[in-house]
């Protein structure tokens, strides 16, 4: 008998994983793969960091991460979401992806159930297999006529029995780039406190939204500080800093103390000096810098736009925030076979989108999606490429 977890034991690599594996760093391929801007991290918090390790900052720091960190994310909440946490609800346990788990090692328990809005970045649902929940998908309906992702609730809470511990639903969406109304976070934290489910709502790309906005409607704009919400979110995106490994999770307020022993069981904390750049980021030339990236991403999508437009068996739902094109190709039916072909044929890497659903979702398997966070330029390359072997 093994005494790894069957959980751990069914695991498998996913679809993006298993295409990029065919091709990662290659030089001739244009990656539209990954969930990340080609900017390299700007250069003013590529300093901080510098000088902090100049400085001798390489030791152990706050557990939770520093409090100058934290602070300046309290303030970021404030002049983007317009509401003032307390500095004990925020946790700096490593990247999103840690913050993830973290949230749910405080809820999950073996035999209960997450319901998971679908189609989402896989690594939530394997974070929530790591911990040994059983995963339940609500999936988001395509409403052409309307030309945006659909939730229906009532679908969703119908999924929710005794064993559900948590509600995860990521706006704006990757991949769909589809954004939650307030009203229905409303409908959907009233049911939560109803039946005693907590909400993780992960807004990583919060503030990457084209309408203008300072922030996507957030769950902390409607749930007191005791409310069972956990908000997940990151400086990989609008700071291209994906390689820093470092975001932060909003979490109940009565787990200050908790939070405090979780995070040093599992990380001890963040990396000493990626806060020091951290804090640079969450400054005024990182407002600034987060401007960039939008307008980065909007003339992005303006590119992938004009690709739909001319082409027949493509379609979209053109994204309201993040920077993923969700590409329905029509007649495709098996989007793995199809990223590995574009990759070996055209040199172009996609993700499958199978790699976001459950492997019952045959709808799923008709997208593909391309990060258009990109060089304008590369990323109409890479489109050409994905139309020449259409
Ligand atoms: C929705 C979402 N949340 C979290 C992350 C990961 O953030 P981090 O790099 O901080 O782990 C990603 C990365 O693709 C993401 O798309």
């Amino acid at each position: 008998m093994s005494p790894i977890r069957p959980a751990i034991l069914n695991l498998a690599v996913n679809g993006i994983a298993q295409v990029a594996g065919l091709g990662l760093g290659d030089p001739d391929i244009v990656p539209l793969w990954f969930g990340e801007s080609d900017l390299a991290t700007p250069k003013f918090i590529c300093d901080a960091a510098k000088q902090a390790l100049d400085d001798g900052k390489t030791f152990y720091s706050g557990q939770r991460g520093t409090l100058p960190l934290r602070e300046a994310i309290r303030d970021f909440h404030k002049r983007t979401i317009g509401r003032d946490i307390a500095v004990e609800r925020i946790s700096v346990p490593g990247a999103a992806t840690l913050a993830i788990v973290t949230a749910l090692q405080c809820l999950v328990e073996s035999g209960d159930n997450v319901v998971i809005v679908s189609p989402i970045w896989p690594s939530a649902f394997e974070a929530a297999a790591v911990v040994g929940a059983e995963i339940r998908f609500a999936r988001l309906e395509e409403d052409w006529n309307a030309g945006r992702w659909r939730l229906d609730l009532d679908k969703l809470f119908a999924q929710c029995d005794a064993r559900t511990k948590a509600i995860f639903v990521c706006s704006p969406g990757n991949p769909t780039g589809w954004v939650m109304t307030q009203d229905e976070q409303r409908a959907m934290l009233d049911f939560a406190r109803l039946r005693g489910i907590a909400i993780v709502s992960d807004e990583v790309y919060g503030t990457l939204v084209f309408d203008g906005a300072k922030h996507a409607p957030s769950f902390i704009e409607i749930a007191g500080e005791d409310d069972n919400l956990f908000v997940i979110n990151s400086f990989s995106k609008p700071w291209a800093m994906t390689g820093w490994r470092i975001g932060w999770l909003v979490h109940p307020k009565s787990l200050d103390a908790q939070m405090k022993v979780i995070c040093i069981a599992n990380n001890t904390g963040p990396t000493s000096f990626a806060q020091y750049g951290a804090v640079a980021a969450l400054s005024p030339e990182g407002d600034t810098f987060r401007a960039t990236m939008l307008e980065r991403c909007r003339k992005g999508r303006d590119v992938v736009q004009d690709f739909v437009d001319r082409q027949n068996r493509i379609r979209w739902m053109r994204p309201e925030g993040a920077f993923y094109g969700f590409l329905k190709i029509d007649g495709m039916t098996d989007s793995l076979a199809f990223a590995e072909d574009l990759l070996l044929r055209a040199r172009v890497g996609v993700a499958p989108g199978s790699a976001f659903s459950s492997p019952g979702d045959a709808a799923a398997d008709s997208y593909i999606r391309v990060c258009f966070a990109q060089d304008t330029a590369r990323l109409a390359e890479g489109l050409k490429r994905i139309a020449g072997a259409i």
